[in-house]
Parts: C-alpha cells; sequence; structure tokens
C-alpha cells in the first residue's frame, strides 16, 4: 500500500505540466517513470520505417504503414495503481479531456474496475432442425463428453493455463418460415488471449461430432461478439461535485440512458477513449465495437452503456459492457507498439487491459458530458481543432501562431470556426505581407 502510495505521487509529480513539455521532455519523463527504456525511445522516434517485412506477415498486399499519432493519457490511477496510457488516435481532444478528467478524479475521488464473469462465447448453428427436441436431447446427454474431448483435443493449452471450455448450452429460434433454427453455445475461458482463433477451432471441432450423433445439418460455426457472459465494469466516484454540476451530469445520463439517437453518441464518447487503447495495444477494435454496441441494444432499445448518479453527497459513475481482450496472441506481441504499449501500461493479464478501458471509456464520457452540459464541445473541441485547421488551410511555421490567434479570436466572437475561415485567415495574412491575392488553392497548396 505504502509503495502503491509513493508510485502513484511519482506518476502525479511526472504527469503535472505533462501536456506543456516538448515531445523530447515528455519521453525523458516516460523513462524517468520507468515506461519507457532508451530502446523503446528509439523505436518513437523512428519515423516511417516499421519493419514492412513484418506487416507482410499480418495481412495480404501490402504497400506500407498508415500511421497514427500516439499519445499517452496522463493522470490515471486506476484501482489505486497509477498508468501512463498509450492511446493512438487521430481527433483532436480525447487525450486531453482525458487527462484533464482523470486528474479532477485523481484528486476528487477514485476509479474502480472488475470483471464479472470468464467465459467468452462460440456459435454453432443448425438453420433446420428436424426435430429440435430430440436433437436438444441428444446433444444435452453429450454434454460432458462434448467438453471434455474439446479440452483433451483442442483446448488442452487453455487447460494447462486454468481455462478450457466450460459449458454448452442449446438455444431455440423461431424461423419465419414456422421452422426451427438451433443454436449451440460454446462457453470457454480463453484466459489472456482474446480467443477467436481457439473458440472457432473449438466449434469447428464439433461439426462432424454433432451432426453423426443428432442426424442434423451444421450450417455455420463461429464466435460470438456479444460476450454478455463476461463483462468489465468501472466505476467512478467524485466527491465535492458542485450540485448544480452533479445534475446536470445525470440529466445527461438519462438522456442516453432513454434516447436512443443520444445513446449513439454518447456511446461513440465512451469509445474515444476505449478504440484508441485497443489500437495501440494491437487489439481487435472491431470485435470490441461489435460486442459493446450490440450489448447496448440487450434491451430491446439501444441505450447507454455508462450510468451516472448522484449517491448521497457523491457522483457516481458505472461503465457495463462486453471488452473482451488479449494480451497473448494475436498482433500483440508482433507490432513492436502494440508489445510497447502493454510494457507502458505495465499490465499483467488481459482483464486488467479490459479494465483500464472501460475505466478510461468511463472517464472519456465524464469528460464529455461536463463539457456538453456547460461550456459546450465547442470550447474545448474546436479550440484545439483551431490548430489542424491551421495546418489544413497551409500555414507555413512562422504563421501558425498568428492563424491561430485570430480564429480563436473568431471563434469566441461567433462560436463558430471552418475551414473557410482558416484560409481567409491566412489569404489576409499574406496579403498583408507581400500585397499579393493569392487564391484558394494556392493557400491550400
Ligand atoms: C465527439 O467525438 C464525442 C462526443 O460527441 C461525445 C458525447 O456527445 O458524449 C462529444
Amino acid at each position: 500500500m505504502g509503495m502503491e502510495k509513493n508510485m502513484n505521487q511519482q506518476y502525479a509529480e511526472l504527469f503535472s505540466g505533462f501536456s506543456k513539455l516538448d515531445r523530447k521532455d515528455r519521453m525523458a519523463r516516460l523513462k524517468q517513470l520507468g515506461v519507457l527504456e532508451e530502446e523503446d525511445i528509439q523505436l518513437l522516434n523512428r519515423r516511417g520505417s516499421l519493419d514492412v517485412e513484418l506487416a507482410e506477415k499480418f495481412i495480404e498486399n501490402v504497400i506500407g504503414y498508415f500511421y497514427l499519432p500516439m499519445g499517452v493519457a496522463a493522470n490515471f490511477v486506476i484501482n489505486n495503481k497509477a498508468y501512463a496510457i498509450p492511446m493512438a488516435v487521430e481527433e483532436t481532444s480525447i487525450i486531453a479531456a482525458a487527462s484533464k478528467t482523470a486528474k479532477w478524479i485523481r484528486e476528487k475521488g477514485e476509479i474502480t474496475t472488475r470483471t464479472i464473469g470468464q467465459e467468452i462465447i462460440g456459435q454453432i448453428q443448425l438453420a433446420k432442425v428436424n426435430d429440435f427436441e430430440n436433437f436438444s436431447r441428444i446433444v444435452f446427454n453429450e454434454k460432458q463428453n462434448f467438453i471434455e474431448e474439446l479440452n483433451r483435443e483442442v483446448c488442452h493449452g487453455l487447460v494447462r493455463r486454468g481455462g478450457g471450455v466450460r459449458d454448452l448450452q442449446i438455444r431455440k429460434i423461431q424461423r419465419p418460415d414456422g421452422g426451427i433454427m438451433a443454436v449451440i453455445h460454446l462457453l470457454a475461458c480463453t484466459c489472456d488471449a482474446m480467443g477467436a482463433n481457439i473458440m472457432n477451432q473449438a466449434v469447428e471441432y464439433l461439426k462432424i461430432p454433432i451432426e453423426k450423433l443428432t442426424h442434423e445439418k451444421v450450417t455455420m460455426c463461429i464466435l460470438s461478439n456479444l460476450v454478455d457472459s463476461k463483462i468489465t465494469e468501472a466505476r467512478v466516484e467524485l466527491n465535492d461535485v458542485e450540485p448544480e454540476m452533479a445534475e446536470k451530469i445525470e440529466e445527461a445520463s438519462l438522456f442516453a440512458e432513454l434516447d436512443p439517437y443520444r445513446a449513439a453518441t454518447n456511446n461513440k464518447g465512451v469509445l474515444n477513449g476505449i478504440d484508441p487503447i485497443l489500437i495501440a495495444t494491437g487489439n481487435d477494435w472491431r470485435a470490441v465495437e461489435s460486442g459493446v454496441h450490440a450489448y447496448a441494444a440487450s434491451s430491446g432499445q439501444y441505450r447507454s452503456v455508462t450510468k451516472w448518479k448522484r449517491e448521497g453527497e457523491k457522483l457516481v459513475g458505472l461503465f457495463e459492457a462486453p471488452i473482451v481482450l488479449g494480451v497473448v496472441g494475436g498482433v500483440t506481441r508482433l507490432h513492436p507498439m502494440a508489445k510497447m504499449s502493454l510494457k507502458m501500461m505495465n499490465i499483467n493479464s488481459a482483464d486488467e487491459l479490459s479494465e483500464v478501458c472501460a475505466a478510461v471509456g468511463l472517464v472519456q464520457n465524464l469528460g464529455a458530458i461536463k463539457a456538453l452540459t456547460s461550456v459546450g464541445i465547442i470550447e474545448g473541441h474546436m479550440k484545439l481543432h483551431i490548430k489542424n485547421l491551421t495546418l489544413g488551410a497551409g500555414a507555413e511555421e512562422k504563421e501558425i501562431p498568428i492563424v491561430q490567434k485570430r480564429l480563436e479570436e473568431i471563434l469566441s466572437l461567433t462560436s463558430r470556426i471552418s475551414m473557410s475561415n482558416a484560409i481567409d485567415v491566412l489569404k489576409e495574412l499574406r496579403g498583408q505581407k507581400n500585397k499579393s491575392n493569392l487564391k484558394e488553392s494556392e493557400v491550400l497548396g
């Protein structure tokens, strides 16, 4: 406990003023924290030279790499452990908002997390069964043998690590043509792997035995991304929140719970915190996205995956959804950046990584709805967006601060800003300098 406190204090000190440092100093601080080593810094400094041969191992028809900016979310203390959280993302203000909100929580509250359930789901579909009752009786009688055979023949590695197939369930689905579809669910603990490959092997392995025994036809076998059997939970508790602000946050939460149009945007904001970590750690963000959205709709209406409520003097937030990840397998240990990202967080298990993602998603959500219910999104989001507009308009090094300042003025006067403002400001500036009237294409070019 004492050591943790000391460590958390060290993180707090080294993250203080972090965003104001230049890139070199930020990396020096991360080195001081022990989350980066000299070779990591060299890797981060290497531009455009990630091993193309490595890319050939991942995908087909390789022509190169697509780069995303990679930053660090600061100030996160989750379950009393301080983290430097790598995020690969193109959207302005995500990392700034996450770090700022995490600082607020570090000072006035806490973030705790847990994983509920351990098994992921694989599906075996029998599109049309002739006799469902007979089919389910046979499969049910054979259930224990199937599980034992799978653990012996396919999942022995998982069993050795404390996982393996644990259950088999049968579902009956009414077809629109009046017939019956049968779906078998296989539940397996895949330990620190995301488990897609092993689960797909397990469900495919059962195809022939099931067909032989039941005389029914298996039509397809694949894992499900709606993993409601393994839920990641994050909880934020905040003290001393101004009652008016707490009430507005609660109202924003209710909006997202009741209205699917708002829920979609709310959940997008939550995923703003999650996807960048998935990308940085080489995890399958499409799988998590589909699982989170499907879970959000599991009541029959698409709802928010976060909730904020006042509990006595406290403001309490909860995130609940499946985030099934791996820290072994896939590209997590092959891609040097993914490997480095995992090392930076000193992550010990897949569950811990999922919980960090859930926590960052919840904190990101709080940052967004706090801004939306107070100053609005323009201030935080667009001010930073000005930088992109300035660069997009083609401003050169010396012109950047002048254009940015003028755009900030326009923003505070009109609450609006766009690329055409940036182009106009730049034209004006260059016009003042050389009295020549540049065309839009020249400005952008
Ligand atoms: C923008 O990327 C995310 C937000 O729209 C999220 C939200 O509305 O809660 C700001």
